[in-house]
C-alpha cells in the first residue's frame, strides 16, 4: 500500500461511473481539467441501468469532442442482491429527463472489467482509477485478478460515510449500499485508496449564486449543466429547502486530480457491514490510540498487549484515506472554470 503522496502530474483517468446527473457534472470536470486524460469509461448499474450509463457516458464524451475514450459497458447488477435504480433523483434518461440524442457512436466490444484489466496490464502504474458508482466492477476485477491493485495508480472512490446519516438507509451510502460485497473487496485490497464520502461531498454544494454564474457562462458545457442540473435541484430542494444540490461525484474527480482540496482526513481500515439493518454502512474505528496504527504489532505495542486488537484483524489491514473536510469553494470556484472549456 503506497504512502508516499504522488507527484501532481498529468493524471490518466480511467472513469467508472453509473452515469447519473452528478456523474456528468464530474465527466465535465476532468474534461476541462488540463492536468487529467480520460483514458477510458466503464459503467456501472446504480444510478440507472447499466446499458444507460454507458450511452450517457458516449454523450457527455461526444459533447467534449472526446469522440476517441472507449466506453465498456460494466456489471448489470450487484453482486450479492438485487438490482435497485435511483431515476426518482435521475430521471428515466439519468440526465434529468434532458432526452439528449441518442450518442453516435456504440460501445467498445469489451467489458468494462476486461477493459480495466487491459488498460492496467498495458500502463502498469500509471492508471489513476476515479469509480463514482456502485463498486461492482472493481470488484469482479479483483476477484478475476487480484494483482490489479499492483498495478494501479490510485483509487478514488465517491462512497460512503463516517459521521454523516447515510442517503439509502439510516447509514449506507448509495454507492455502496447499492453492492456492499464489492465494497468491501474495494477497500480491504492492497491499493492507494481514497474515500470521498458524504461527510465532504454533502456539504460542497452548488448554490444560486454558483448556478447563476454557470448560466451566464453561455458555453455549450455550461448549458448542459444547466439543463441536467434542473431535475436534480428539484429532488434536493425537498430535502435542502433551498435551490442548490450536493457535488458528490464532481468532487471526488477532483479529489483524484488534486488532493490539496482535502484540508482534514482520516487515515484507517474501512470494513463495509454486510448484514442487518446497517447493511452497506462504512465502518471505521476512531478511537485515537487506534488509529494511526498502521497494522496488529504496532498496535498491540502501543496498548502494551493483546487489548483491544480487533479479533480476525489481518496483520496488514489495507488503510484508506478519508477525507473529513475540504476546500469547497476553492473546489467549486475551479469546476465552474472547467464548464468555460471549448466554448
Ligand atoms: C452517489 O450516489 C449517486 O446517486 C450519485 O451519482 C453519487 O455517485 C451519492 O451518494
Ligand atoms: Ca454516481
Amino acid at each position: 500500500m503506497p504512502t508516499d503522496p504522488l507527484p501532481t502530474s498529468r493524471h490518466k483517468i480511467l472513469l467508472d461511473a453509473d452515469v447519473g446527473i452528478d456523474d456528468a457534472i464530474a465527466m465535465l470536470f476532468l474534461a476541462g481539467r488540463p492536468n487529467a486524460e480520460i483514458v477510458g469509461v466503464g459503467s456501472v448499474h446504480g444510478n440507472i441501468p447499466s446499458e444507460l450509463a454507458a450511452t450517457n457516458a458516449r454523450r457527455l464524451l461526444e459533447l467534449c469532442g472526446l469522440d476517441d475514450v472507449p466506453v465498456a459497458i460494466g456489471a448489470r447488477r450487484p453482486m450479492a442482491q438485487p438490482l435497485a435504480t435511483a431515476e426518482w433523483v435521475h430521471g428515466a434518461d439519468g440526465l434529468g429527463n434532458t432526452n439528449r440524442p441518442a450518442p453516435k457512436r456504440g460501445p467498445v466490444a469489451e467489458d468494462a472489467v476486461a477493459q480495466m484489466l487491459r488498460l492496467t496490464r498495458e500502463a502498469p502504474g500509471e492508471i489513476d482509477i476515479v469509480a463514482v458508482g456502485p463498486l461492482t466492477n472493481l470488484g469482479l476485477a479483483l476477484c478475476i485478478d487480484p494483482s490489479l491493485a499492483e498495478r494501479v495508480r490510485s483509487v478514488t472512490v465517491m462512497g460512503g460515510t463516517i459521521i454523516h446519516e447515510g442517503n439509502a438507509s439510516a447509514t449506507g451510502e448509495a454507492n455502496i449500499w447499492h453492492d456492499p460485497e464489492a465494497a468491501q473487496l474495494v477497500f480491504s485490497a492492497p491499493w492507494r485508496a481514497t474515500m470521498v464520502g458524504l461527510d465532504v461531498t454533502q456539504v460542497t454544494r452548488l448554490r444560486a449564486a454558483e448556478l447563476a454564474e454557470i448560466e451566464g457562462l453561455g458555453t455549450k458545457r455550461s448549458h448542459f449543466a444547466i439543463e441536467i442540473l434542473a431535475h436534480y435541484l428539484d429532488v434536493y430542494q425537498r430535502t435542502f429547502g433551498a435551490r442548490e444540490c450536493p457535488l458528490h461525484d464532481p468532487l471526488a474527480a477532483g479529489v483524484a486530480v488534486d488532493p490539496s482540496y482535502v484540508t482534514e482526513s482520516l487515515r484507517l481500515a474501512i470494513d463495509v457491514s454486510l448484514a442487518g439493518a446497517n447493511r452497506g454502512a462504512t465502518v471505521v474505528d476512531r478511537r485515537s490510540w487506534m488509529a494511526p496504527a498502521a497494522n496488529d504489532s504496532e498496535r498491540r505495542e502501543r496498548v502494551g498487549g493483546d487489548v483491544g486488537a480487533p479479533k480476525g484483524a489481518t496483520d496488514s489491514p489495507a488503510l484508506v484515506t478519508i477525507p473529513m473536510k475540504v476546500d469547497g469553494p476553492r473546489f467549486v470556484r475551479d469546476l465552474i472554470d472547467t464548464l468555460k472549456v471549448g466554448g
